[in-house]
């Protein structure tokens, strides 16, 4: 069995290695330049990690694992356009270091890119993971739709923000785990189970993504700090802040989210002190630990030896202390 770290370095290595030698190079160099930023490489490895629990060989699914990496990479060059945020992984986000167009077109070869990878998988999977990754990004795009809606929403509940989170982001950590799962021969049942565990781990995931977006260190986290608070994202935090706020607090926070014109510095500063004095900081943590604690049920149930378990077990637990 390999190390997150091996794979790590194997996912890598593959993908600098992929050549770019279709014209004009201009289409193709922004999607060098994002996939050379970077970035944990989370899906790829839980989908080699899951692959793992059953065959030692994870090399022979690079390909199709990398097409997870490709199309979430593809996925944050039209988010950050659609959230106007200026870094990703510590850089310029493509349409900034280029032009809106250019994150749409290199982002649209990049979603067929990601088919392209993921075809090479073993025939006999094809259609089972062609199937599941086509399910898993429609949901994607329809996370993302409720995610860009609730921005001009104010009755967004608890439950409609965690249903908008597993599906923009939680699904493609799941597709990952079953997609692995697939193609190492795996039980229907254990693929379900794996599935499930990625969905619970996804949630924590984008509640710890949401957290750092208030409490990150920017260096570290490599966006921008307070980016949802400027657009009125309703993340766990701002709905839960609505909640436990009192009445003077309520009136506070609803006056920022109702602000056309404001100095979006003065915005995320009062909008993170009326956090930290509702107690938000923990409630999330709170919240996260919960999904998480629910992923491992699902990981008990797979059906394999329990020693085979500790390096997705290591891995979940470090995606939980993450600071990026
Ligand atoms: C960012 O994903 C988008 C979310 C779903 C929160 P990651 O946090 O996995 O970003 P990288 O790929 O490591 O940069
Ligand atoms: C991203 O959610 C989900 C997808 C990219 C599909 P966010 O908008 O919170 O991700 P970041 O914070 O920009 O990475
Ligand atoms: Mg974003
Ligand atoms: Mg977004
Ligand atoms: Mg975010």
């Amino acid at each position: 069995m390999l190390t997150s770290d091996e794979l790590l370095k194997i996912v890598n290595h593959y993908l600098d290695s992929l050549p770019y030698t279709r014209k004009p190079s201009t289409l193709y160099e922004p999607i060098k330049y994002v996939l050379d930023l970077g970035g944990k490489r989370i899906r790829p490895i839980l989908m080699m990690l899951s692959y793992n629990l059953y065959k030692d060989n994870p090399e022979a699914i690079l390909s199709s694992a990398c097409a997870l990496e490709t199309y979430h990479n593809y996925t944050l060059l039209h988010d950050d356009l659609m959230d106007e945020a200026p870094l990703r992984r510590g850089q310029q986000t493509v349409h900034k270091k280029w032009n809106d167009n250019q994150a749409i077109l290199s982002g649209d070869s990049m979603l067929v890119l990601a088919y392209e990878r993921l075809a090479k998988c073993d025939s006999k999977h094809l259609e089972a993971c062609l199937a599941l990754f086509t399910e898993t990004a429609l949901q994607i795009g329809e996370g993302q739709q409720y995610d860009m809606a609730f921005e001009n929403r104010s009755d967004v509940t608890v439950e409609e923000y965690i249903e908008m989170i597993r599906l923009k982001t939680s699904v493609l950590l799941a597709c990952a785990m079953k997609m692995g799962a697939i193609l190492a021969d795996a039980s229907k049942e254990d693929a379900d189970n794996l599935y499930k565990f990625g969905e619970q781990i996804g949630l924590a995931f984008q509640l710890q993504d949401d957290y750092l977006d208030v409490y990150g260190d920017a260096k570290v986290f490599g966006k921008k700090i307070g980016g949802d608070i400027t657009s009125n994202k309703k993340t766990y935090m701002l709905i839960t802040a609505f909640n436990e706020a009192n009445e003077v607090q309520r009136k506070e926070l609803e006056t920022w989210i109702g602000k056309k014109d404001f100095d979006t510095e003065e915005k995320i500063a009062a909008v993170t002190k009326l956090y930290n004095d509702i107690g938000i900081d923990r409630m999330a943590k709170e919240k996260m630990d919960f999904y998480y604690e629910q992923s491992k049920k699902y990981l008990d149930a797979v059906a394999i030896a329990e020693d085979r378990k500790e390096e997705l077990k290591a891995y979940a637990a470090a995606m939980m202390k993450r600071q990026k």
